[in-house]
C-alpha cells in the first residue's frame, strides 16, 4: 500500500516505516526534523517539509497519491504544553486539521492518528477502557482530543474512515539497535534510567513516592515500540478490509511502577546509580493502565515484547550503541 507517514522520522514513526518497508509497502515520510532524525527513516523516502505548509502538502499529495496516511508529527511534551499551550493547538491541532484538510482534498479515505491515554486526564478506575470520559487535565491532551473530534465529524459527514490508536507509554527500541528513542530533551523514564546506568546522567528522580498504589510510585503501561508498530500495521489492513471508523487503546493491560522499572534496570545492567526521590509533579496520575481488549479482539493484535525485562534489554542495546 502508499502510505504517507507525517513524523516518520521521530521515535514511534521510524519502527513504524521500518516495519511497513518489510511488508512491502511504499512510503513517503514527512517530517521537517525539528524533533525526528534523518537517519531514522532509513530507506524510505524522506520529504523535509512542515506540516503547516499547505502548497506543498498538496503538491506531495498530487505526486504521491497515498492510499492512507499515518499521522504522528506532533509536540509530545506535556508540561511544555502546559507552560506554552498555543504552541500545542497550533501544531498537535492546526496542523492536524490542515492534514485532514489536505486528506479531503486528494480524497485520502485512510487515517491513523496517533492519539494518546492523556486524552482520559485523572482516570476513574484502571483499567481505562475506551469508553472512559474524555477528560484532559493538559493543553497536550486536548490538543489531541481535538483532532479525535474532528476525524469523528469527518467520518460521519463523508466516507472518510480511520483509526485513532491511544498509545499509553511507549518503551523500547527496534532490538536490530538500529533505531531507537533520542528525544531532546528525554522525558521518558525508561531512557533516562538507561542513561543513569550507563553514566550519562548522574542520578535519576522518582517523582512522588505516597502514591495509592503498592509501593507508593506511579504505574505505567509500557508498551513496546515494536509492538505498538504492528498495532499500526493491523489498523492499516483493517481499514484496507473495510473496517468501521474507531479508537483503540494501545497498551499491554498491566503496568510497573517507577521503583519496579528502576530496580529491573539495576539488575538487567549490573550497574548502580543514585536515585532521588522528588515531590510529585501536578497532573501525574497515580495509575495509567489500558484496557486494551479491543485491540487484540477487532484487530487481532498479538504483542512480542509484553515483559519489561525484553522493554529494557533492547533500550539498552540502542543505548550503548546509539546513532543519533
Ligand atoms: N512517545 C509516547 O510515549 C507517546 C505516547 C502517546 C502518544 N504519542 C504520540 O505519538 C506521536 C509520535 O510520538 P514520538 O514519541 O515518536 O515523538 P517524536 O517527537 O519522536 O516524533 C514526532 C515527529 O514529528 C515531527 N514533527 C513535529 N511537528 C512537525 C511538523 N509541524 N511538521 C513536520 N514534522 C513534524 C518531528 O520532527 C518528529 O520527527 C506523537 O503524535 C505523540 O503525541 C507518543
Amino acid at each position: 500500500m502508499k502510505v504517507l507517514v507525517t513524523g516518520g522520522a521521530g521515535y514511534i514513526g521510524s519502527h513504524v516505516v521500518r516495519q511497513l518497508l518489510l511488508r512491502g509497502d511504499d512510503v513517503l515520510v514527512l517530517d521537517n526534523l525539528v524533533n525526528g532524525h534523518r537517519e531514522a527513516v532509513g530507506v524510505a523516502r524522506l520529504e523535509v517539509m512542515d506540516l503547516s505548509d499547505n502548497a506543498g502538502l498538496k503538491r506531495l499529495m498530487k505526486a504521491f497519491q497515498p492510499e492512507a496516511v499515518i499521522h504522528f508529527a506532533a509536540f509530545i511534551e506535556v508540561g511544555e504544553s502546559v507552560r506554552n499551550p498555543l504552541k500545542y493547538y497550533q501544531n498537535n491541532t492546526a496542523n492536524g486539521f490542515s492534514l485532514l484538510a489536505a486528506c479531503q482534498e486528494a480524497g485520502i479515505r485512510k487515517f491513523i492518528f496517533s492519539s494518546t491515554a492523556a486524552v482520559y486526564g485523572t482516570p476513574k478506575a484502571v483499567p481505562i477502557p475506551e469508553t472512559a470520559s474524555l477528560a484532559p487535565i493538559n493543553p497536550y491532551g486536548f490538543s489531541k482530543l481535538f483532532v479525535e473530534q474532528a476525524l469523528r465529524d469527518l467520518a460521519a459527514a463523508s466516507d472518510f474512515r480511520y483509526v485513532a490508536l491511544r498509545y499509553f507509554n511507549a518503551a523500547g527500541a527496534d532490538p536490530s539497535g538500529e533505531i531507537g528513542e533520542s528525544h531532546k530533551p528525554e522525558s521518558h523514564l525508561i531512557p533516562l534510567v538507561l542513561q543513569a546506568a550507563s553514566g550519562e546522567r548522574k542520578d535519576i528522580s522518582i517523582f512522588g513516592t505516597d502514591y495509592p498504589t503498592p509501593d507508593g510510585t506511579c504505574v505505567r503501561d509500557y508498551v513496546h515500540v515494536n509492538d505498538l508498530a504492528d498495532a499500526h500495521l493491523k489498523a492499516l489492513d483493517y481499514l484496507k478490509d473495510g473496517g468501521e471508523s474507531r479508537v483503540f487503546n494501545c497498551g499491554y493491560g498491566h503496568g510497573y511502577s517507577v521503583r519496579e522499572v528502576l530496580d529491573a534496570v539495576k539488575r538487567m545492567t549490573g550497574k548502580d546509580f543514585s536515585v532521588v526521590e522528588a515531590p510529585p509533579r501536578t497532573g501525574d496520575p497515580a495509575e495509567l493502565v489500558a484496557d486494551s481488549r479491543l485491540l487484540t479482539e477487532i484487530l487481532k493484535w498479538k504483542p512480542q515484547f509484553d515483559n519489561l525485562n525484553a522493554i529494557i534489554e533492547t533500550v539498552w542495546n540502542w543505548e550503548l550503541n546509539r546513532r543519533y
